[in-house]
């Protein structure tokens, strides 16, 4: 199925130039949605996952759905101040400003073995700092899993030393 049907561009949001990629249209609908996990497990082929990071908040739609079908634990990669146990904090640049992700420090075990999921790779500053938190904790990322990438901003740039797949490309 061609999911780029579902992905509704919504321009200047949230703010004037910005080409915004609203995946609600996929969400709403179940076919789209089924045709949308087992088409991100095919990235992923047989490689052994032992869990599945996702980044907060799109990055959870599919991030729990995956982790279920791999026979994997799920972690959520958070945004400052949501994780109630000890965590590891990462800063990484948005636009304008800086944020941070955070993730606990239990999550994941030296030597698992890691997919990261997230629904957009732009620049690349989110899913650098989720890594860079995995490897952290001693992770083995297998693969950095994208349902949309927007090739311009060359986010792959900041993950070259892991293998990239995205399932669109804008
Ligand atoms: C969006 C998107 C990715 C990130 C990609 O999340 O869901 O997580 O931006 O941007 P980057 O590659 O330039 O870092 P956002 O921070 O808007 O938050 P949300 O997922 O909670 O909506
Ligand atoms: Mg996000």
């Amino acid at each position: 199925m061609d999911l780029s049907k579902f992905i509704r561009n919504v321009e200047d949001f949230p703010k004037a130039g910005v080409q915004f990629k609203d995946v609600t249209p996929l969400l709403g609908n179940s076919e789209a949605m089924e045709s949308c996990i087992e088409q991100l497990l095919a990235l992923i082929g047989d490689q052994k996952i032992d869990k599945v990071a996702a980044i907060e908040s799109r990055g959870f739609f599919f991030g729990t759905l995956l982790a279920q079908r791999l026979n994997a634990g799920f972690v959520p990669i958070r945004k400052p101040g949501k994780l109630p146990y000890k965590t590891l904090k990462e800063p990484y640049q948005l636009e304008y400003g800086l944020n941070a992700l955070e993730i606990h420090e239990d999550a994941i075990k030296k030597g698992e073995r890691v997919l990261l999921h997230d629904d957009v790779l732009a620049t690349g500053g989110t899913a650098r700092a989720a890594c860079n938190l995995i490897e952290q904790l001693g992770g083995e990322i297998v693969q950095c899993n994208f349902l949309l990438e927007i090739e311009f901003l060359n986010g792959i740039q900041k993950l070259r030393k892991h293998s990239v797949q995205s399932l669109l490309k804008y």
